[in-house]
């Protein structure tokens, strides 16, 4: 099963809005909040700071960028119409927040335009992110920075045991539903090789105990949805993983883990 977001101008409206709800809530847990600020503090906004988000989804991360002090503009940039326009409705309060439609790796924004550019847990969601990180250069002014955070997603664990059946769950969203979940191993040569230079590189731990918010359990339900797609277990097995992983939780059982990386360059 391929990966729903690199091909996400072509996915169903019922499972954008599936995600456009995922998206939502995972940005609203305090820990992913703490992320991102902890990574955003490594980035010097200048005064007034123009800020371009790539594959921003339904907003929150441009949200919480537009509302940062120093920040003048911020832009967000998808390829799917459907998150544009949910982004779009989210953010009509924010007069400093705009969203264009666009591929991450042919962005219809002029060269040397922004301050900032970030990718939050996009860059491994895009096929040839080579080409993303060019574009990325391409749309920074010389001394611009790159701010990329993204999952170190084969660390994603939810077992309790050995061979616990929900991490298959957690090992087959990350083999089918992202593009390259091995991205963040990479993204220092791939930073370096596409010209950005001092690279600040951070580590950020995330446990979803059960009060945190669900996103795991997010995980384990569309990694169960892929092994039955893949005809690798019944719908019955799948419905029954995904009710165990409730269980877990309702009785406040739930474990899950996952490294994210965050990387803030400049561009040289
Ligand atoms: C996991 S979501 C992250 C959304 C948002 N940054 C957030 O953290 O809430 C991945 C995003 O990458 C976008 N995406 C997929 N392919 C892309 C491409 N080629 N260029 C730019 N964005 C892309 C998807 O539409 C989706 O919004």
């Amino acid at each position: 099963m391929p990966d729903v977001y690199a091909t996400i101008s072509q996915a169903d409206a019922a499972v954008v809005e599936q995600l456009a709800g995922i998206l939502e809530l995972r940005a609203a847990d305090p820990q992913q909040q703490e992320m991102r600020t902890a990574y955003l503090s490594d980035v010097d906004f200048p005064p007034s700071a123009r800020v371009a988000e790539i594959g921003c989804g339904t907003g929150p991360v441009a949200r919480t960028l537009a509302a940062l002090p120093g920040v003048g503009e911020v832009v967000g940039v998808d390829p799917s119409p459907l998150f544009v326009e949910k982004a779009r409705e989210l953010a009509r309060d924010l007069p400093n927040l705009t969203f264009v439609l666009g591929d991450g790796r042919e962005v219809p924004l002029e060269d040397d335009s922004f301050d900032v550019v970030v990718f939050h847990t996009t860059l491994c969601h895009i096929p040839s992110p080579d080409e993303a990180l060019a574009e990325a250069r391409r749309l920074l002014r010389p001394g611009g920075t790159l701010a990329v955070f993204d999952g170190d997603y084969v660390t994603v664990s939810v077992a309790h045991s050995p061979n616990d059946p929900l991490q298959a769950c957690a090992d087959a969203c990350a083999e089918n539903l992202i593009h390259d979940p091995w991205l963040a191993r990479k993204l220092p040569v791939l930073l370096r090789d596409a010209g950005f230079g001092d690279i600040r590189l951070r580590g950020h731990s995330y446990v979803e105990a059960p009060s945190s918010g669900g996103y795991l359990l997010a995980v384990i339900d569309r990694g169960a949805d892929a092994l039955h797609s893949a005809g690798r277990i019944s719908g019955d097995m799948a419905a029954a993983l995904k009710s165990e992983a409730r269980r877990r939780s309702d009785e406040g059982e739930f474990y899950g883990h996952i490294n994210y990386l965050s990387a803030v360059a400049r561009r040289s």
